[in-house]
C-alpha cells in the first residue's frame, strides 16, 4: 500500500527596504513573488529527498520541521526561488514544508503558527535572523515590519526576548520589479552574523543602521502616495548604507550601476554578499538588458502573489 501526498507551496520574495536593520527590530518592506517552491511529503520505509537519501546534518530546516515526526518520509520537491540567492529559498521551504506536515498530522497550522514553526526553523538552521522572510512567504502580498503608522491590517506580532516585530499587510500599487542574480550564493547566517559583529564593537555600525530605518520610513511613506521616484531614492540609498555595512560585493554593484540608468533606484536584497539586486523601473527591458551585460541573470517579477497554501490532491 503506498501512502498519501500532502502537498504545499509557498512564494519566494524581495526586501524593497529594510534588510538586515530588521534583524535589530528596525522596519522593513517586503514583497512575495511569483517564484515559488513546492513540497510534497508521504510516509515511507526510508528518509529520502527527491529520490536521495536525506543527509538530516546538511538540512537543518528539514530537521528542525520533522523533529516530532516518528517515521520516514519520502520529500520531493520543485523550485523556481534560486537557492542562497536573496529571495526567501529557505524560508519559503520552511513554510511549504511546515504546512505539509501540519496537514499530514490532522492539525493544519493557521498563519500566525506557521510563521512561529518557520521562523523557529530558519533560526535553528542560521541561528540569527528576524521573522521577515517567514512572514512574506507565508502570507503572500506585501508585509511592512515595525513601519510606524502602518495602515494595511495587523497580520501578527513576533517577539524572541526583548525584540517584537510586528507586522502589517500592505496594499502595494501596480509597480515593474526587475531582479537580477549574480549566481553567487551566500548564505544568510554568516552576513547577519558579520552585521551583529560589527555593530557590537562600532557605533557607526549602530548608526548605520539607523540611518536605514530612517529611509525605510521615508519610502514606506512614499510607497503609501505611491511616489515611485522617492521610493526608489530610497531603494538606492539603502544600497550605500548597506555597502558601508560590508554586505555588498562588486557583482552587486555592478549590476546596481548597470541597472540604475534605466530605473527610479535600484539595491541589492535580502542578505546580499551575492545573491541577488532589485530594480525598480519601468524600462524592464533594458535593466534585464543592463544585467546581463554585466554577467548577471534578470527576473521581472510578479508581486500580489498568494503565500503558503496547501494543495489537496486532486483524487
Ligand atoms: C534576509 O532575507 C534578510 C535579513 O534581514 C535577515 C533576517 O531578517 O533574518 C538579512
Amino acid at each position: 500500500m503506498t501512502s498519501e501526498w500532502f502537498t504545499a507551496s509557498a512564494p519566494g520574495k524581495f526586501v524593497i527596504l529594510g534588510e538586515h536593520a530588521v534583524v535589530y527590530g528596525k522596519p522593513a518592506i517586503v514583497l512575495a513573488i511569483d517564484l515559488r517552491i513546492a513540497v510534497s511529503i508521504r510516509r515511507s520505509g526510508r528518509n529520502l529527498i527527491n529520490g536521495d537519501h536525506v543527509d538530516f546534518r546538511r538540512q537543518p530546516h528539514l530537521r528542525y520541521l520533522t523533529r516530532d515526526v516518528n517515521h520516514a518520509l519520502e520529500f520531493m520537491t520543485s523550485s523556481d526561488i534560486p537557492v542562497g540567492s536573496g529571495l526567501g529559498s529557505s524560508a519559503a521551504l520552511s513554510a511549504a514544508l511546515g504546512l505539509a506536515l501540519s496537514h499530514q498530522r490532522g492539525a493544519p497550522l493557521g498563519e500566525k503558527e506557521l510563521v512561529e514553526e518557520a521562523y523557529n526553523a530558519e533560526l535553528f538552521a542560521q541561528g540569527i535572523g528576524s521573522p521577515m522572510d517567514a512572514s512574506a512567504c507565508v502570507h503572500g502580498g506585501g508585509i511592512s515590519v515595525n513601519l510606524p503608522n502602518a495602515t494595511g491590517e495587523h497580520l501578527w506580532t513576533v517577539t524572541r526576548g526583548d525584540r517584537t516585530w510586528d507586522v502589517h499587510d500592505i496594499e502595494a500599487p501596480d509597480m515593474t520589479f526587475v531582479i537580477g542574480s549574480t549566481g553567487i550564493k551566500a548564505p544568510t547566517g554568516p552576513l547577519v552574523a558579520k552585521v551583529r559583529r560589527y555593530r557590537d564593537r562600532s557605533q557607526f555600525a549602530v548608526d548605520i543602521t539607523d540611518d536605514i530605518e530612517q529611509v525605510t520610513i521615508q519610502g514606506g511613506q512614499a510607497l503609501a502616495r505611491n511616489d515611485v521616484e522617492e521610493l526608489g531614492r530610497m531603494m538606492t540609498e539603502d544600497h550605500k548604507l548597506l555597502s558601508i555595512l560590508g554586505v555588498s560585493c562588486r557583482e552587486l554593484n555592478k549590476m546596481v550601476n548597470a541597472a540604475l540608468p534605466y530605473s527610479y533606484g535600484a539595491k541589492l536584497t535580502g542578505a546580499g554578499g551575492g545573491g541577488c539586486m532589485v530594480a525598480l523601473t519601468d524600462e524592464p527591458d533594458k535593466v534585464c538588458k543592463a544585467i546581463r551585460s554585466r554577467g548577471g541573470t534578470p527576473y521581472i517579477v510578479k508581486t500580489g502573489v498568494p503565500g503558503a497554501m496547501f494543495h489537496p490532491d486532486p483524487e
